[in-house]
């Protein structure tokens, strides 16, 4: 995730910056840069890759000053790479911007600044428009300027700017992106997160949205959108370094689990028309094209695997296309039946996984058309892809996947809704209700998540189980494999899913009293029947922890304990059925005692067969 780390003040803004963009680093980023106000001008390093790459670019020049603003980048417009990372400067160098967020009108922005002002553009970034804008507007004074590029920009974005004529103020303006203001002595600071200024600076002040601060040496100044000053209280940080890279919780993991109602809305946001429309991105599939699709591969790897499973129900579904799910593993060493009329669909978080990258390769190969759901922009997999549907889960740091598995199944919906409305196989009517209940998904995992507490009561019984059996039918089998994975990988409990209607096939065989089966019970057309597969292993002294449906009777009936998810339509309750499982695993894990968020012999990212 892009983070912002500004500083004015006595003391060298270099050294200062630099520090305070590595306690950045833990949030994931592809490139970095720094503008310094040094002898009338402003001196600008940036390249891609780590920080310790800009700081080897800087290290044989006498580059230093006493205010700067610094960037650390997580690609979303334009790959990775030198020209793209910030700070980006105006045409004459007068202005240097670093910025946060998304400039949405940013096509319609850089059309008007190049046809009727000629401005030159160096990058592919929406950003590189706000350094433009503001250079437009400069008449000497940058709070003025700031105020009036900001007029016409829509989206989400925290800024930082500069401009050469004034090397004694940073101004920044926020909207729906972090940004604080630090105060140190003799100095002051800037930032998108606490974590940047914890060794420097306790004492911040938070910026509300629609905020502009004006940053001097010996100054903070807020103003609202009316350009009045605003009062603010200021706020005195008493986390530690560590605590405050969690954004407070114990655990990357966690904090990811609380970031999927944002995730799952970018998204969305990005792709759900306010005309109830789905755009992808640019993507090509018309009705022409999806019409030669004879089959849709989708491969992948734990748990993106996992969310194609979820996306197999859901374009079989909606869509009326047949749909063959496999684990990258396998599938490069089968003879699959792909060809030029098949859609093959990859996920992967972090877009460098090794199966699922020749997976890919091997479809491509064999005339496939590829389209590929990733989180990481620029990765291999996006690279190599013909198309990409981004997730925009944000940087995943924990090895075990929550948010970037919820923001894979949105688009997995995405795309099938998509289909199905295309070809025509889904009725206005019901593609209206479930473009309705995506919408509705973050505001009802905040009401999961709100049940914590109840779940971690839950975690504190059965803790000390070494085997766990996960049931589900439908989806709910899907959400069952992930939710095993989820609590063998950090809690080492020997945990196995099956299909509900599997289990009298052989499994039951293993269930005895006091044996440990989650039941997912969230699909109201296969309720029944998993009843009956509850009764089953009550009748051989299972204990029973059920995930049903706000109000599901019968359920909590036959259970010893249930946690309850919102109502919600069948095809979309995975989204909402994996957060308590999340959370019920991180529970257990902790109470374990084990490291949560580097699990034993795991890794992020697996680029080894
Ligand atoms: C489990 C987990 C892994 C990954 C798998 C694929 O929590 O994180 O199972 O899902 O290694 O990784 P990506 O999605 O990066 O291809």
């Amino acid at each position: 995730m892009c983070g912002i780390v500004g500083y004015i003040g006595g003391g060298s803004a270099k050294r200062i910056i630099i520090d305070g963009l590595k306690r950045l680093e833990y949030r994931g980023y592809d490139s970095s840069g720094i503008a310094l106000a040094a002898n009338g001008r402003i001196a600008v390093e940036k390249t891609v890759g780590r920080i310790a790459a800009l700081e080897d670019r800087m290290a044989g020049m006498d580059l230093d000053g006493h205010a700067g603003i610094g960037h650390t980048r997580w690609a979303t417009h334009g790959a990775p790479s030198d020209a793209n990372a910030h700070p980006h400067t105006s045409a004459d160098g007068e202005i240097a911007i670093v910025h946060n967020g998304i400039i949405e009108n940013y096509l319609e922005l850089r059309e008007w600044l190049s046809g009727e002002h000629g401005v030159p553009f160096r990058s592919e970034t929406d950003s590189e428009v706000v350094a433009h804008l503001i250079r437009l507007y400069y008449e000497g004074d940058l709070l003025d300027a700031v105020f009036r590029a900001v007029g016409r920009m829509r989206g989400a974005y925290a800024i930082g700017a500069m401009a050469a004529s004034e090397p004694d103020r940073i101004v920044a303006v926020r909207k729906d992106a972090p940004l604080i203001a630090g105060l140190g002595e003799d100095c002051n600071f800037l930032a998108s997160d606490i974590p940047a200024l914890l060794k420097y600076a306790r004492t911040i002040y938070l910026l509300e949205n629609n905020e502009t601060v004006l940053v001097t040496r010996n100054e903070v100044s807020i103003f609202n959108e009316r350009r009045e000053k605003v009062k603010r209280d200021v706020y005195h940080v008493t986390w530690d370094a560590d605590a405050a890279e969690k954004g407070g919780h114990d655990h990357f993991m966690i904090k990811e689990i609380y970031e999927q109602p944002k995730g799952i809305s970018d998204t969305m946001g990005r792709r759900l028309g306010a005309d109830g429309g789905i755009r992808l991105d640019g993507i090509s599939l018309a009705r022409r094209e999806l019409e030669r699709i004879e089959r849709v591969y989708i491969v992948a790897c734990g748990t993106a695997y996992h969310a194609g499973l979820v996306g197999k129900y859901a374009i079989e579904r909606l869509a009326g296309m047949p749909v063959e799910v496999d684990v990258a593993s396998e599938f490069r060493y089968r003879e699959p039946f792909v060809n030029d009329r098949t859609l093959f669909i990859c996920i992967s978080q972090s877009g460098e996984t090794l199966d699922t990258l020749e997976a890919l390769r091997e479809a491509k190969r064999r005339g496939a058309r590829a389209l590929s759901v990733v989180n990481v922009v620029g990765s291999s997999v996006a690279r190599e892809s013909d198309d990409v549907f981004y997730t925009w889960a944000g940087p995943e740091i924990a090895v075990a996947s929550t948010k970037a598995y919820t923001t894979q199944l949105v688009c997995m919906y995405l795309l099938a809704l998509y289909m199905g409305r295309e070809l025509g196989r889904l009725g206005d009517g019901e593609y209206a209700r479930l473009v309705d209940e995506l919408g509705r998904a973050p505001g009802r995992i905040e009401s999961i998540l709100a049940q914590e507490k109840r779940v971690q009561e839950i975690a504190k019984k059965i803790y000390r189980s070494e085997q766990v059996f996960f049931i589900g039918r439908g989806p709910d089998a899907s959400v069952a494999l992930e939710g095993s994975l989820k609590l063998k990988e950090i809690s080492y409990i020997n945990s196995f899913a099956i299909a509900a209607g599997e289990l009298k096939h052989g499994t039951i065989a293993l269930i005895e009293q006091d044996t440990l089966v989650i039941a997912l019970a969230t699909q109201s057309r296969l309720a029944g029947k998993l009843l009956s597969n509850i009764e089953e292993v009550k009748a051989r002294g299972a204990r029973v922890i059920s995930l049903a449906m706000e109000g599901d009777a019968n359920v909590e009936r036959q259970s010893d304990e249930t946690i309850f998810i919102p109502r919600c339509a069948d095809e979309v309750a995975p989204l909402l059925a994996v957060v308590p499982l999340q959370l019920l695993a991180y529970h257990i894990a902790k109470l374990r005692g084990c490291d949560i968020d580097k699990p034993k012999n795991l890794a992020k990212s697996v680029t080894v067969e």
